[in-house]
């Protein structure tokens, strides 16, 4: 610090320079106050959802519903049904694994030639743990007969800032109306 005298010629600055640095430097601290901390920005991230359309012995447990399907028909995975959910995300496959958000959205059944066989998904996960607060917001072709099938990270906020993305979603067990799947993260902001 020492070597960093201030020489006479600062004092000569144009005022109008010196306006324009404590412009830039009070836009540079208001951006960081904003939400209080710099984006974490993970280039990888994973989580399982699981998504309770119809628990018959138990419908308190269900997730997701049927909200709209043609000619107002509210059973089965028929052409243009839609689903709206909000699905607990977790660590592991099991419910019992460490909760990190909730899947918050819809996917709408949308091949008309194979009715059930294909949904766009359209969702927002709400991670809130200590390690990553944010939301990742994916859009795709949810091919639901494919192992696994990619669909795109649209954005993101908090931790995962400006995100884009692929998530890679492979089924993990259908067991009736409920389906675990895992969501694999591939991030660039
Ligand atoms: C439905 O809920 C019951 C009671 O909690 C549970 O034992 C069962 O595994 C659930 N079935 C499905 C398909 O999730
Ligand atoms: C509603 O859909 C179910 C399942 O596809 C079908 O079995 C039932 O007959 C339909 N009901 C009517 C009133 O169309
Ligand atoms: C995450 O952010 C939300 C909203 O800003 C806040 O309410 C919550 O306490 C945060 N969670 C953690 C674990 O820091």
């Amino acid at each position: 610090m020492g070597r960093y005298k201030l020489s006479p010629g600062r004092m000569k600055m144009p005022m109008s320079t010196t306006c324009w640095l404590s412009l830039v430097v009070a836009i540079i601290l208001c951006w960081h106050a904003a939400d209080g901390s710099t984006p974490k920005r993970p280039s990888s991230f994973q989580f399982y959802m699981r998504d309770t359309l119809q628990n018959k012995t138990a419908p308190n447990l269900n997730t997701a519903f049927i909200v709209g399907a043609p000619n107002g028909n509210l059973t089965g995975f028929k052409f243009g049904a839609v689903v709206v959910f909000d699905d607990p995300l977790t660590e592991g496959p099991d419910l019992t694994t460490k909760r990190i958000g909730r899947g918050q959205g819809t996917y709408t059944y949308d091949n008309f030639y194979n009715p059930g066989f294909d949904a766009l998904m359209s969702f927002s996960a709400l991670i809130d743990t200590h390690q990553f607060n944010g939301t990742i917001n994916m859009f795709g072709a949810d091919r639901l007969t494919l192992p696994t099938r990619d669909i795109s990270v649209v954005g993101g906020t908090g931790d995962f800032e400006l995100a884009r993305g692929i998530a890679t979603i492979t089924t993990f067990v259908i067991d009736g109306d409920t389906f675990i799947v895992r969501f694999k993260l591939r991030l660039y902001y």
